[in-house]
């Protein structure tokens, strides 16, 4: 059996997680690949709502073994917080179906302290980011002096390097305006415990996935963020510091590109965007803060991770064209088509002006994207509440007319729509 990779096409927050959790009841392993728990992964099952940020969404299956895959930077004091609150609400959380890379990265509280710092040094030019140690950690692993998942198995060596980090970060915290330093012993018992509690769940991964390959298992790569926020093919530096886009599940699991059939891309149906950074399509008006919401229902655009409202636009066909460029996309998912639903007519920008040409291509330099006006084309919307359809035909006729538009544009199939937050309110074609 393959490897199904997902993928998401925009900054993030695309739905992933619930997409991961539709085809975990097919698969036999699902991996997260990349990131860390900078990710809010919502799924919702019943009447239960689980927010997650570093255990892959496979986890409500109790079948499915679930990874945590090398190119990952995991915090171990918030993982270890996740998996009890997973126990706590009956999910099985066994180190026989969970599993963390020996090699990925540990986020530690100096990284956490230098991200908060760094950021706001950066004053106005600020990434927004979540704040939640990412860069800083990832830093340290490209730089050769990482803290690895796999000395968890002595905790107290963990709890040493740690110092030794926390050390080195407090002399660059003690450069910088208004940072405090970080207080080494004041976490050293719950990295102690995390590290204790951890242990149990390192693993080869790259050795069970390529086994897993063998026994012809069906695996699923579960993506984090956003192509758009990939370090190499993200809108630098408006990025996270991994890489999100398929080439990112091959390292990040330390699997060949020769397993992978499927590379599916979680579009939403118009564009998000949290922190800063081009979106050429954002809407300052009321359209705008009609996809947005209030923030009353669970499914309205803030932040799963920061709680921050998410910039709101019309959807992006040169961004879903590189996209699915970028990550050899195979097919596409559509989530949220309901939140659509109501617009006397929906803009689709199917190309930029930029210089007063047009162009229906990303342009490579981040300088020019900034620049880039989107060109928009205007398509029927429809009035009908559509949360509760459950096929394609069942649709009204402008949605699924806007879903052919879309795969018309990409050439690509559409293969899931998701028209509300639960797993039901998913349409299969
Ligand atoms: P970092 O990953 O915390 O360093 O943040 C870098 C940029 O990526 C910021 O603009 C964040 O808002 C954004 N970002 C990181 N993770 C996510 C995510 O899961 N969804 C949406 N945006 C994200």
């Amino acid at each position: 059996m393959p490897v199904h990779v997902i993928v998401g096409t925009q900054w993030g927050d695309e739905g992933k997680g619930r997409v991961a959790d539709w085809f975990a009841a097919q698969a036999d392993v699902v991996a997260r690949f990349a990131g860390g728990d900078n990710a809010g992964h919502t799924v919702r099952v019943g009447d239960e709502t689980y927010k997650l940020h570093l255990v892959p969404s496979g986890v409500l299956y109790p079948n499915v073994i679930c990874v945590l895959g090398a190119g990952m930077v995991i915090n171990p004091v918030k993982l270890t917080e996740e998996l009890r609150g997973l126990a706590e609400r009956g999910i099985d959380i066994s180190p026989d179906r969970i599993k963390i890379a020996e090699r990925a990265h540990l986020i530690t509280p100096a990284h956490i302290a230098l991200d908060g710092a760094k950021e706001a040094q950066r004053g106005k030019g600020a990434i927004g980011t979540t704040k939640r140690g990412i860069g800083p950690a990832y830093t340290d692993k490209a730089a050769r002096v990482g803290i690895r998942a796999g000395v968890m198995k002595q905790p107290d060596q963990f709890v040493e390097q740690v110092k030794a980090r926390i050390e080195a970060a407090n002399q660059t915290l003690a450069g910088i305006d208004g940072a405090e330093l970080v207080d080494a012993a004041a976490t050293a018992s719950d990295l102690h415990d995390a590290a204790q509690f951890l242990a149990s769940y390192l693993a080869d991964v790259p050795l069970l996935v390529h086994r897993a390959l063998e026994d012809d298992k069906y695996v699923v790569a579960e993506g984090a963020q956003g192509t758009l926020l990939d370090i190499d093919h993200g809108n630098y530096p408006f990025v996270t510091s991994s890489s999100p886009t398929s080439g990112g599940a091959m390292t990040g699991l330390g699997i060949g590109p020769k397993h992978v059939t499927r590379v599916t891309g979680i579009t939403k149906a118009y564009c998000t965007r949290v922190g800063a950074g081009p979106f050429p399509t954002e809407l300052h008006d009321e359209n705008g803060d009609r996809l947005r919401g209030t923030g009353a229902n669970p499914w309205d655009e803030f932040g799963t991770t920061t709680g921050r409202p998410r910039r709101c636009g019309w959807l992006d066909l040169p961004v879903l064209r590189y996209a699915a460029r970028i990550n050899g996309l195979t097919d596409l998912i559509i989530t949220k088509l309901d939140i659509l639903s109501g617009f006397d007519s929906i803009s689709v920008a199917a190309a930029y002006s930029l210089d007063g040409e047009t162009i229906t291509e990303l342009p490579t330099e981040q300088e020019s994207f900034a620049r880039c006006e989107p060109v928009y084309e205007s398509v029927e919307g429809w009035q009908e509440d559509i949360m509760g359809v459950d096929t394609f035909e069942a649709l009204p006729g402008a949605a699924q007319d806007y879903v052919g538009y879309i795969e018309e544009q990409l050439g690509l199939p559409v293969k899931l729509i998701t028209v509300g937050p639960a797993r039901a309110q998913t349409i299969a074609r």
